[in-house]
């Protein structure tokens, strides 16, 4: 698929809502980005940073804030997500800090390698295993050797019981958080079909075939992972 592009589209309406939605997850979120702090803290004070599908700039911005020297640059196809991206560092005076890609890796000029890049809620709109396995080789490709990976996805074993439990309390979360019931209805079909829920030791696999060594999971929220890698010398 040319360019990795999803099935779910990040359009102005998407793009709007975004931030208002995630508030509601926020102590996931937050926990998430504190323990990506720890992962990446050891990195040099004046580190480059690559955020691959940036959004609205929720977890470069939290980097940023952390770790007031880094360097960032923003890798995202959506005009409308990246452009309150560009708003939100504008009036957190980290604009300087940044350069913004709109649009994939494959159009991302020749730059340096980067000490690290994160990914946080993006591959799992990769359907194809062709497209993720691509992706995450020109991740790979971006950093310096032992650079490190922080790749944040939804992911199961769809098969097992385990799964359809935990999609019951992920529903019941959705519901609290004040998702319509409408909306909430179409996600078990949704995550079988737009959206790639993978087993864990595929993601592992798929990051270790692609230029990462053993990738360590250092965060769960019931369908969300996170596990850091460092580029393989
Ligand atoms: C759910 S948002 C996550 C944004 C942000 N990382 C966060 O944690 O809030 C997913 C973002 O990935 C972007 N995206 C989708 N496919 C991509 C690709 N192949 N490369 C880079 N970004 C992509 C989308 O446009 C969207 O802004």
């Amino acid at each position: 698929m040319q360019n990795q592009k999803t099935s779910i589209v990040f359009d102005q309406e998407r793009a709007a809502s975004y931030d208002q939605g995630n508030a509601k997850f926020a102590p996931i979120h937050e926990t998430l980005h504190f323990l990506m702090h720890a992962v990446l803290a050891g990195l040099p004070a004046d580190a480059r940073i690559l955020c691959v599908g940036a959004g609205t700039g929720l977890e470069l911005l939290s980097l940023a804030q952390a770790f007031p020297q880094w360097q960032f640059t923003a890798v995202e196809p959506a005009a409308p997500m990246l452009e309150i991206c560009r708003q939100k560092a504008e009036e957190s005076d980290i604009a300087s800090r940044i350069t913004f890609h709109e649009g994939y890796l494959d159009s991302l000029p020749p730059m340096d390698l980067f000490d690290a890049a994160t990914c946080l809620f993006v591959s799992h709109f990769l359907l194809l295993q062709e497209d993720i396995s691509r992706f995450f080789g020109q991740i790979a490709s971006r950093l310096r050797p032992g650079g490190y990976f922080v790749n944040a996805t939804l992911a199961s074993d769809q098969s097992t019981v385990q799964y359809d439990q935990l999609l019951e309390t992920w529903l019941r979360l959705l519901k609290f958080s004040g998702m319509p019931i409408e909306q909430i209805e179409q996600l078990p079909t949704l995550y079988r079909q737009e959206v790639a829920l993978r087993p864990l030791p595929e993601i592992e696999s798929t990051m270790m075939s692609n230029g990462f060594n053993t990738p360590i999971l250092f965060f769960q929220a019931l369908h969300i992972y996170a596990w850091y890698a460092q580029r393989a010398i």
